[in-house]
């Protein structure tokens, strides 16, 4: 999805220096255009508090907002962007992504503000080295987004007569009575990022974090071409029948009004869905509930939203950025709309919602734990190549009902070969 191929790499290594000599004519040097994919209503409006933010500051800021969850599509047009010599003064890029630009020797390098603004000290070593790339900073931690969540609908499974299940088994139980009770069981937009980030959530409770790391962290072999890979297939395979007819292609957002508006049931998402909720005015545990997604409690699979700025692009605006996402209000009120909780371990949480206080304890048991791991489907795990080809075998097992859980496990072990 991410991918910057190799041969991609070599076409923008000669064209960096095109890029070079364009820099400070397009914008001035108190514009600063950002590039993200936050267009949901509940993104849209913690974007907002950076926008004002920025403009306090006495800044212009040029919103370049592309739709598509997960970054699906921004990343394609940043490459064109930054092919034709004009990258924005700063993108919404994560972790693996980074590493990709970074290796091109074109972002800005963030060592004198993240000094200033004490990083090290105030960022959990998870997230610090998630912006890093060879011990120097090249990116701004927003946010820390738990994707293993799931959130429910309590009315529906009252109507039900259902459980909220945490295992898999109950999972299959309940959807069962949900169904039978005329309603979507779980709610899904089939878009490949997001069949991919239900398939992670599996894998975490059906595998656990070292079957995970080995996986989707280091690639492994006998681990992707599994008995225990096989059963995560498995389970994938047996939700399908609990989607409604309209998932394919459905926005995650969407989904996610389906559960507010008591159409269904469920819906297995990263907490970017309680923003969803916070717009709609719905409040936890009255309106909806959010639990860990089956078999994963007390494990977190992390996303980290960050912002990386171009070199020779609005260099004080992009000082005033990075400050900006790192000063403690910002953060805490960006986070509370947003669903995540503070990039910063020192941003008091008191005030945020039960979702966003479970999911900081979470956190820290996890780190303790060792239950705490990278998203592969959120760009934090694995490299951009392998990440793609992981996701297009999910996808197509999970959209074709005549491929084997054989042939599917062989498959994603097959990609993890030919990526590397
Ligand atoms: C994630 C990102 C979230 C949210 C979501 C849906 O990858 O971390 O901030 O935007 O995609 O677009």
């Amino acid at each position: 999805m991410n991918l910057i191929s190799k041969r991609f790499l070599a076409a923008s290594c000669l064209n960096i220096g095109l890029i070079f000599t364009g820099f400070g004519t397009s914008a001035s040097a108190e514009e600063v255009e950002v590039l993200h994919w936050w267009t949901s209503g509940g993104e849209a409006k913690s974007m907002n508090v950076l926008k004002q933010m920025l403009e306090a500051k006495g800044h212009k800021w040029k919103d370049f907002s592309v739709a598509g969850g997960s970054g699906s599509n921004a990343t394609t047009v940043l490459k064109s962007r930054v092919i034709a010599g004009n990258p924005p003064s700063a993108a919404q890029l994560k972790k693996m992504d980074l590493l990709e630009w970074g290796e091109l020797d074109v972002l800005s390098n963030l060592d004198k503000v993240a000094s200033e603004g004490k990083w090290n000290q105030v960022l959990p070593a998870e997230v610090s080295r998630a912006v890093q790339q060879k011990g120097k900073y090249i990116a701004v931690p927003v946010n820390i987004h738990r994707v293993n969540w799931m959130w429910v609908n309590p009315k529906i499974f009252k109507k039900a007569g259902a459980k909220i299940p945490s295992t898999w088994d109950e999972f299959f139980v309940a959807a069962e009575k949900i169904k039978k009770a005329g309603y979507v069981p779980l709610a899904h937009g089939g878009q490949s990022w997001q069949d991919a980030t239900l398939f992670e959530v599996i894998a975490m409770g059906v595998g656990g974090a070292d079957f995970y790391r080995k996986a989707f962290v280091d690639l492994d072999q006998k681990t992707l071409n599994s008995k225990k890979m096989e059963e995560v297939f498995t389970v994938f395979r047996k939700v399908r029948p609990y989607l409604d007819k309209g998932s394919a292609g459905r926005d995650w957002n969407l989904a996610t009004s389906m559960v507010i508006k008591g159409e269904a049931a469920m819906q297995i998402m990263g907490d970017w869905a309680k923003g969803e909720f916070s717009a709609a005015n719905k409040k936890p545990n009255k309106d909806y509930v959010c639990v860990p997604a089956p078999q994963t409690k007390d494990m977190f699979t992390y996303g980290i939203d960050s912002f990386a700025m171009f070199s020779g692009r609005a260099d004080k605006g992009q000082r005033d950025f990075a400050m900006s996402v790192m000063d403690k209000d910002f953060q805490s009120v960006f986070n509370a709309a947003k669903g995540s909780i503070p990039a910063r371990h020192d941003v008091d949480i008191s005030k945020f919602d039960a979702c966003a206080k479970d999911s900081k304890s979470a956190f820290i048991l996890a780190e303790q734990k060792k239950n705490l791991v990278p998203s592969m489907a959120h760009g934090m795990a694995t490299p951009a190549a392998a990440q793609g080809a992981f996701i297009d075998v999910i996808s197509q097992f999970f959209n074709t009902p005549k491929m084997t859980v054989a042939s599917a496990t062989k498959a994603i072990a097959k990609a993890a070969k030919e990526a590397n």
